[in-house]
């Protein structure tokens, strides 16, 4: 089953909102398939984002990303990875779409609630990176048969 990489950031944790945004992924349907609370170590942060090294904002995106708590996830489902970018919302919470995380609940561009994986390649990177030790749980969901 396709796995993505979600991560509730520093903001999202302190506003209190790691609830609501576990909620709307498990409405939806998907499964949690692994969750931890964690403050990212800078090398962790500087490699998860290293795509991004050479972009202005990169030093900020880092320093914020270490600054508290994020709770880091692995959610399963078909077209997880396409599905939770769409109910995240666009990278700006100015321009996400009223009724998505960042449309609902984001303020700015750094500080925008939540990450996830952009692809497929990326999720299992993430995932990686996150969760070395393989720590996902694998599970059945039987009380409904047309979710995950
Ligand atoms: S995306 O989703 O990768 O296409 O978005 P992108 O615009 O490339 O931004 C990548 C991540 O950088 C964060 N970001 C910023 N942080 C701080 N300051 C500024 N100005 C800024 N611009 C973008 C943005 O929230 C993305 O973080 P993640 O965690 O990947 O969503």
């Amino acid at each position: 089953m396709e796995k993505t990489f979600l991560m509730v950031k520093p903001d999202g944790v302190q506003r209190g909102l790691i609830g609501e945004v576990v909620s709307r992924f498990e409405k939806k349907g998907f499964k949690l398939a692994a969750a931890k609370l964690m403050v990212i170590p800078e090398e962790l942060a500087k490699k998860h984002y290293g795509e991004h090294a050479e972009r202005p904002f990169f030093g900020e995106l880092v320093d914020f990303i270490t600054s508290g708590p994020v709770f880091a996830m692995i959610w399963e489902g078909e077209d997880v990875v396409k599905t939770a970018r769409h109910m995240m919302g666009a990278t700006k919470p100015s321009e996400a779409a009223l009724g998505t995380i960042r449309g609902d609940l984001g303020l700015t561009v750094g500080k925008n609630i939540i990450h996830g994986s952009d692809s497929l390649e990326s999720a299992e990177r993430e995932i990686n990176l996150f969760f070395e030790d393989s720590s996902a749980i694998n599970y059945e969901k039987t009380s409904d048969a047309w979710v995950y």
